[in-house]
């Protein structure tokens, strides 16, 4: 068996271009374009990649992008008037506080002072809350995972019933996705650092999420024949021969697990274009719940 390749670029590229579309015709409507407001703290290189390129997204798409920047040394009280700030402003529909911030910075405070309309990255704790219980439906459900899930989709319509497992437990990544494989009625393991016999564990999925953030862990004996295998690991490894002095390196040991897998997320252009898409999404839902004409 050859694994199918889940082009995640092809897939989020579908995706924008509706977004796009989408904000023609509000724009037709004189409603405005949908605002994302960027809080990146400090200078970590793989953050700034990230942001930028979600501006740059959002330039393309036809949405207002509105960034700020701060110092590492920024404080906690100086962060929490910017969030008290861009909640206040109506043109602004969603916020983005990229993660992680600094040390000094109270993580999850910043995040529960979010407006939970706003928070389209969806980890505002009313958010998280809404995606475990059954019977709610969160305002937004993270775009990771959002993203992981369509991909899934994108080869197998239906999971009710499958074995999924997810390797790694953070809240941007593996709880939601397990929260959200589970709500489509998939069977969920969840493993993580203390779990044990993590490659006997593998083996039994039908779906296998790789969130651990380990460059290479999931070999090709970890996989059952013609399992879903995403793969969310991007680790920059330091590589001698690279122009650059490093390369970016996944969770599974891709080449070797082609021969056995069903199908697979290649990285570059697996997991990564469809967390963009998905903000994009989140961001446009949010300014359609604000229908507030221009004029
Ligand atoms: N850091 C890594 N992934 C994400 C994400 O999806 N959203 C935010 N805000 N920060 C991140």
């Amino acid at each position: 068996m050859t694994a199918t390749i889940i082009d995640g670029s092809k897939i989020a590229a579908k995706i924008k271009s509706t977004i796009a579309e989408q904000i023609r015709k509000r724009a037709e409507e004189e409603l405005p374009a949908p605002g994302l407001a960027t809080v990146l703290v400090g200078d970590d290189p793989a953050s700034r990649i990230y942001v930028r390129n979600k501006i740059r997204t959002c330039e393309k798409l036809g949405i207002r992008s509105i960034a700020h920047a701060l110092p590492a040394d920024t404080q906690q009280r100086t962060l929490e008037e910017l969030i008290d700030y861009l909640n206040a402003d109506p043109k602004i529909h969603g916020i983005l506080v990229q993660l992680p911030l600094p040390d000094q910075i109270d993580e999850y405070r910043i995040l529960s002072l979010l407006n939970p309309q706003k928070d389209v990255d969806g980890f505002h704790p009313i958010n998280a809350g809404m995606l475990a219980r059954k019977e709610s439906e969160p305002w937004f459900i993270p775009c990771t995972p959002a993203g992981i899930l369509r991909l899934i989709h994108s080869v197998r319509p239906d999971i009710a019933g499958l074995n999924a497992v997810v390797i790694g437990r953070s809240s941007i990544v593996g709880m939601p996705t397990a929260q959200l494989l589970c709500r489509n009625n998939a069977t969920v393991t969840i493993c993580h650092s203390y779990s044990v016999g993590l490659p006997e564990i593998a083996r039994r999925a039908d779906i296998l999420v790789a969130a651990a953030g380990e460059p290479r862990l999931v070999r090709a004996d970890w996989i059952k024949p013609g399992a879903i295998v995403i793969d969310v690991g991007i680790t920059r490894v330091d590589d001698s021969e690279s122009e650059k002095g490093y390369r970016i390196v996944g969770d599974t040991d891709f080449e070797s697990i082609v021969p056995i897998a069903g199908a697979i997320t290649p990285m570059p252009g697996g997991v990564g274009p469809m967390t963009i898409a998905m903000l994009m999404r989140n961001t446009l839902i949010a300014a359609g719940r604000s229908a507030c004409k221009i004029r």
